[in-house]
């Protein structure tokens, strides 16, 4: 609970979304990663690997890594239709709470090391600085101001995004474009992604790729 630490606008959040919940045994998490959960759901692994790596071209994210709290919400959101993936439901759909925490203790501390693909020059300088100065222009702030420095990302409220996949990256920020993301607390993602050209949205996940992570250990 460091985020604490940061303002109390932001600890105000993490009490409202309900983020208080059971440890995860990441044992217990690497048995469902790697088995599935017995009644239904695929083994993680399948499209996420054991290592949290996921896949750019499939559109399966990085799970290595990120917050366990944050991975918990989001599969809390899939299971109860906060969140909408015909992929994703299936496999969150019989996880108890408890098991919940166990596959995000064990993703995240994974520290999949990923080599990202190229991408133009000119893309990286300007998703760079939406995520470093924003788009004033446009009433866009930067990245920054709530994914952390680095977009590392802050607690489990604010996921880091540098070295997740640009597939991923963009595809969520369609997602909330278009209306079929929503799971997001007070509708903060909403109001950035609403703003962002398709050009900035091709340029900001770009750049996130190619950025080292905390859950990219050497
Ligand atoms: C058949 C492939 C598949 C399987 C099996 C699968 N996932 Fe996923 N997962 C996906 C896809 C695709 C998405 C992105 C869905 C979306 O657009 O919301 C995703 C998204 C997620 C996310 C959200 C990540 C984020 O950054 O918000 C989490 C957490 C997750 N999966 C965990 C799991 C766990 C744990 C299991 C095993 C119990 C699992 N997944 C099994 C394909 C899969
Ligand atoms: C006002 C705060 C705020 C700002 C500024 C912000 N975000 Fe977010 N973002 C969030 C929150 C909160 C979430 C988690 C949503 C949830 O819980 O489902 C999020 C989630 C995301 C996700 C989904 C990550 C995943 O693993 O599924 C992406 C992608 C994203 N943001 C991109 C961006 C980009 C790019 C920018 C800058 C152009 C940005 N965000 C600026 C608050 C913000």
């Amino acid at each position: 609970m460091t985020i604490i630490r940061r303002s109390g606008a932001v600890a105000a959040l993490l009490l409202t979304t309900g983020l208080v919940q059971a440890a995860g045994d990441a044992d217990r998490g690497a048995t469902i990663v790697m088995q599935g959960d017995g009644q239904g759901g695929a083994p993680c692994l399948a499209c996420h690997g054991t290592d949290g790596a996921g896949n750019d071209a499939a559109g399966f994210p990085r799970l290595a890594g990120l917050d366990a709290g944050y991975l918990a919400a989001q599969l809390r959101d899939y299971r109860d239709g906060r969140r909408n993936s015909p992929v994703m439901a299936p496999n969150a759909a019989h996880l108890s709470d408890q098991q919940i925490a166990d596959v995000a203790a064990y993703y995240a501390l994974q520290t999949t090391r990923l080599m990202p693909a190229e991408q133009p020059a000119d893309l990286l300088v300007r998703g760079e600085k939406l995520v470093k100065q924003g788009d004033w222009d446009n009433y866009i702030v930067p990245c920054e101001s709530c994914h952390g420095t680095g977009a590392q990302g802050v607690g489990a409220t604010f996921p880091a995004l540098s070295g997740q996949h640009p597939t991923y990256l963009r595809q969520q920020l369609e997602a909330w474009k278009n209306g079929t993301r929503s799971n997001d607390p007070n509708q903060l993602m909403l109001a950035i992604a609403a703003r962002l050209s398709d050009e900035q949205i091709q340029a900001v996940s770009a750049y996130l790729s190619q950025q080292p992570t905390q859950g990219s250990k050497p």
